[in-house]
This record gives structure tokens, sequence and C-alpha cells, in this order.
């Protein structure tokens, strides 16, 4: 990092490729200068306005919901929209930016994301409702809201996706962004086929192929733990048919709060 008058520059090292015209992904430097609170996508923006407008990235709400800028940066996974510039320099004060890993380049930082959301289709991410839907509301508990452990709060960045060295092999696996998807229905106690999706993940390039490596906690962005959703995926396809009875039993009282007491271990999968 140097300093400009009082505000210092760093470089921002990407990684450029064009498959159009490119034999083979390059580096390119950028100086820019790094105002207090720059994100490094402002940093992006900076140099395609001002220096080089064939620079390629992605994103869209700038507000770390849309989940459309996840990037590589200095070898990990996360938002640009929501890194400070001036957090993310190595010891030279440079940021280097490459797409996330694992996933067809599109241009430069812009991937070809078909494989993760085929996985994500696969999974049937939608809410299957019973047929005594309630007239006026479902009454769900606290307890089956925390059992949930805040799964519905994934933005679908792809950053656990194009961090898992299951993905890196093989595209067959469903990954950690769709089980985490899969977990959330299963547990949901408004969903009506908890049986037949466990069935569904009950497969060689299902629940028993995460290697428990923990690369997808480390990436999202949220917070959120995979590893712990597809653990618990793994127990309840055992245990399917209990389940749906429970289920089943549940939602003869989907319009009224539920007493929890013995009902608790199998909404958590027995934890
Ligand atoms: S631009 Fe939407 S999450 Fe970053």
């Amino acid at each position: 990092m140097t300093t400009n008058g009082s505000v210092p520059t760093v470089t921002i090292r990407i990684q450029r490729f064009n498959p159009d015209v490119d034999k083979k992904p390059y580096w390119q430097e950028f100086t820019v200068k790094a105002t207090q609170g720059k994100t490094i996508l402002d940093a992006l923006h900076e140099i395609k306005e001002e220096q080089d407008g064939s620079v390629t990235f992605r994103r869209s709400c700038r507000h770390a919901i849309c989940g459309s800028c996840a990037a590589n940066v200095n070898g990990r996974n996360m938002l640009i929209c929501d890194a400070p510039l001036r957090d993310h320099l190595d010891r030279k004060g440079r940021v280097t930016l490459r797409p996330l890993p694992y996933l067809p380049v599109i241009k430069d930082l812009v991937v070809d994301r078909t494989t993760f959301w085929e996985q994500y289709l696969r999974v049937r991410p939608w809410l299957i409702p019973p047929d005594n839907i309630p007239e006026k509301e479902f009454r769900v508990s606290p307890e089956e809201v925390a059992a949930l452990r805040n799964a519905e709060r994934c933005i679908m960045c792809g950053a656990c996706y194009s961090s898992c060295q299951v993905i890196a092999l093989t595209k067959e696996y469903i990954g950690p962004h769709a089980l985490l998807k899969a977990f959330l229905r299963v547990l949901d106690p408004r969903d009506s086929a908890p049986r037949e999706r466990l069935e569904d993940l009950d497969r060689g390039d299902g629940v028993y192929r995460c290697h428990t490596i923990f690369n997808c906690i480390d990436a999202c962005p949220k917070g959120l733990n995979p590893t712990a959703a597809i653990e618990t995926l793994r127990k309840l396809v055992i245990k399917r048919v209990a389940f749906e009875e429970a289920r089943r039993e549940r939602q003869r009282r989907l319009d009224q709060p539920i007493e929890v007491v013995g009902e608790a271990p199998l909404l958590s999968g027995g934890e």
C-alpha cells in the first residue's frame, strides 16, 4: 500500500480470461485509491469506469442479499460487495481476485453456474404443502423454527458450492447449497413430502458424498452451517419412515401451536 496524498493506493490483481480470445488466464494489475469505506466491488466499478471497461464481473444488489457478486478474494470465497477493500490487503498491499473455483469461466470473474442451479432444482426447493391447508395460518413453534438453524437465510451465492472439494471432483454431487435447502424443506413442519425428499438424498451422490471437510462453513458469508444440515439429513434418511409418521401427526394440527415434548428429537434429527 502506498499513499497518494492522505489516501493510500492499493493494487488490485485480477485473473482475466476471455475464452473467445485467450488461450489461458492471465493476471492484470490495477491501482485504485483505498478510500475509507470502499468495498472491493466499488473498486471494480471504478476500474471498469475509469481504467478498463472490459473487466467483467457480476453484481446486482450491492447489499449482500442477491449473492451474485461472490468471487474468490486472496484464496477465499466471499461477497465482494460486503468486503471492505482495506480489510483484504495482503502484505504487499494487494488484493487478488479470481472467479469462484471449480466452475467454468464465462469471462473474467463471471462463472457458469448451470450445475449449481441444476442441483438446486433437483431437491425440489419449493414447499410441498399438505391437503389440509389451514384457513388462516400455519402455526409453527419457536422450537420448530430453531431446528431450521437459520437455513432460510441462504442467499444462493455459490460460495459454499465452489469451495467444496467434492464439487472440485464431480458435479454429480448435489452440493452443500442444495442440501441445505433440502434440509430446510425436510425440517419444515408445513412440508408434506419429507420421506420422498429423504429417499432422493439416500444415494451415492447425495448426503453420503459429503467428506465433512467444512470448507462450506468457512466460505458461507451468512455464517450458515451446511455440514451440520447434511449430518442431520443423514440421520433422518435412516429413520425416514418414523419421521414421516411424526410429520403426518404434526400436520393434523397445523393451525395450532404444538407441544414439542417427545417430538423434538425427530425435529432435530435425533441430536
Ligand atoms: S451484489 Fe448482491 S450480494 Fe453482492
